[in-house]
Parts: C-alpha cells; sequence; structure tokens
C-alpha cells in the first residue's frame, strides 16, 4: 500500500496504473474512518482494480470552525484499517497542496442546496463541491463510492460530475448501521456516552414511520417523527423533510412522487447527527 501526500506523487502513480489498464475507484474521506467507510471500500473492490482512498478534513465544506476543530482525527488507525482491506493507495494532502490559494469557484446546485443541510450549513455544499472536483481531477476515478447516508452530498455530487461532465461514475452505497440502528458516522465517536444511549432513537423513529406513515398524510408523519425525537427530551431535531429523491423539493402528498425519501438532522447534546430513510422507491 503507498501513502502519497502530494498531487504529483498521486499523479504519477495513477498514469501508470491507468496504462495497465487498470479501472480506478475512488473512495473519498475526511478519514476517522468506521465501517460506512470500508463498506464503500469493499464496493469499490468489488467494481474496480486499483482503489484510492483520500484522507482530508477539507476546511471549506466546515460551516463553523469549532466543527472544524472537533472533527475527529486518527490517521494511524485509518491507514491500519485501509491496509487490512488491501487498499492500493491512500492520498492524504495537506491543506495547502490542495489549496495552494483559495478556491473562489462558486457551484449552482439550483434547487438541490437550498433546502435540508444547505439551508442550515450555508456554504457546506459548495465547499464539498470545490474539493470533490479538485479531487476528481487529480485522482481521475473511474467510478467514484459515497454513502447514501449523506443523501443530499450524493445528489449534488451526481449533479457537480453531469454539469462538469466529469468521466467518472458516481456509486451510491446503503448506509451502514451499528446493531442498534444508529447510522454510522465519524461524528458517532463525539457522543457522550448518554447521548450515545439515546441517538438509536433517531433510526428507530425513523423506521416505525415506515408503518405510521401508511393512512396518515405527509404532514402527520412528520410531525410524528419530529415529536418522537423531540420528546426524548435528549435529542432536538433540526429539519425533517420528506422529499422527492430526485429533486430533493418536500412532498405534500405520498403520490406527488415515486421516490419518496425522508432526511432528518439532530442534534444530540453537541453533535448533529443526519440519517434518511426511503418510503417509496419506484
Ligand atoms: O462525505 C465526506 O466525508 C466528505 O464530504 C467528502 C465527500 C470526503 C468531501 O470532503
Amino acid at each position: 500500500m503507498k501513502i502519497v501526500t502530494s498531487i504529483k506523487e498521486l499523479q504519477d502513480e495513477i498514469k501508470k496504473q491507468k496504462k495497465e489498464g487498470r479501472v480506478i475507484g475512488f473512495v473519498p474521506t475526511m478519514g476517522a474512518l468506521h465501517e460506512g467507510h470500508l463498506s464503500l471500500v469493499q464496493e469499490a473492490r468489488k467494481q474496480s482494480d486499483y482503489i484510492v482512498v483520500s484522507i482530508f478534513v477539507n476546511p471549506t465544506q466546515f460551516n463553523n470552525p469549532d466543527d472544524l476543530k472537533t472533527y475527529p482525527r486518527d490517521l494511524d488507525r485509518d491507514v491500519k484499517m485501509l491496509k487490512d482491506l488491501s487498499v492500493e493507495l491512500i492520498f492524504t494532502p495537506t491543506v495547502k497542496e490542495m489549496y495552494p490559494e483559495e478556491d473562489k469557484r462558486q457551484f449552482d446546485f439550483g434547487m438541490l442546496d437550498k433546502v435540508m443541510e444547505g439551508k442550515f450549513r450555508p456554504g457546506h455544499f459548495n465547499g464539498v463541491a470545490q474539493v470533490v472536483s479538485k479531487l476528481f481531477d487529480q485522482v481521475k476515478p473511474d467510478k467514484a463510492f459515497f454513502g447514501e447516508k449523506d443523501f443530499q452530498q450524493l445528489a449534488i455530487i451526481r449533479k457537480l460530475v453531469k454539469d462538469l461532465k466529469m468521466p467518472v461514475e458516481v456509486v451510491g452505497c446503503s448506509i451502514v448501521r451499528e446493531p442498534d440502528g444508529l447510522a454510522m458516522s465519524s461524528r458517532n465517536q463525539l457522543l457522550t456516552p448518554e447521548m450515545r444511549k439515546n441517538a438509536p432513537l433517531i433510526a428507530k423513529t425513523l423506521f416505525e414511520s415506515l408503518n405510521f406513515a401508511s393512512g396518515k398524510t405527509v404532514k402527520e408523519t412528520v410531525d410524528q417523527v419530529v415529536n418522537t425525537i423531540n420528546g426524548s427530551g435528549m435529542l432536538e431535531v433540526e429539519y425533517f423533510e420528506i422529499v422527492d429523491g430526485n429533486t430533493l423539493q418536500p412532498v405534500d402528498k405520498w403520490d406527488d412522487s415515486d421516490y419518496i425519501v425522508g432526511c432528518i438532522a439532530v442534534f444530540a447534546g453537541k453533535v448533529r447527527l443526519i440519517d434518511n430513510v426511503t418510503y417509496k422507491y419506484h
């Protein structure tokens, strides 16, 4: 396994692999890896010959400086986990390497980033697009793997790739959950023991709402989810929206779309967790 920090070393290696006809699979991460990331690597292994994982905590996507400061980092542990999966190359650039000068690009995602995360984390998706477009340019992957937990991010990256006509296939991979249902996230390790005990209520409530929804309106379902989670007295819903899975715009009625997803952001103390559940898929 190679670990490189410079774009030049990365590109020299990728060129060699492409010359040999290898399919490059790419898993971009911000490190603090967990089973969810490993499942992306496993999917990349099935669909490609040479796997590149980037580990880079991208400052431009943090709208809250404290969040950037406290974001978990453990490179040695990450490297060990990726070695166990025989990943071929890890790219861990510095901020200077990725942003030798300020990235002033502004992306236009239409309505996709005007809702949910986009509304509550202004500038977040612009930062994600800056780093992902740079990484795609540097790695030139044939396929790139992203988790469906970040549902809105996945939709935005698909649009980015389409708008910039980048020759990469974006592969969405299912959410991986802890045995108690909590969606895996690097942020879970920031939860206090008490919050960790309460956090599974998010997934439990979302799953229960799948049954609750039949015979109930969209609004009743939204209220039920929000009231149940807030009713715990420990967790606080920032938003819960039931949206069209393609446009991400809220739906009023269940027959407004044949692809309907409920997306949630919840504060467990200071830690912000997101999750989603699919009500209807084609
Ligand atoms: O999902 C993430 O971990 C990050 O947003 C990504 C895609 C690696 C970009 O920094």
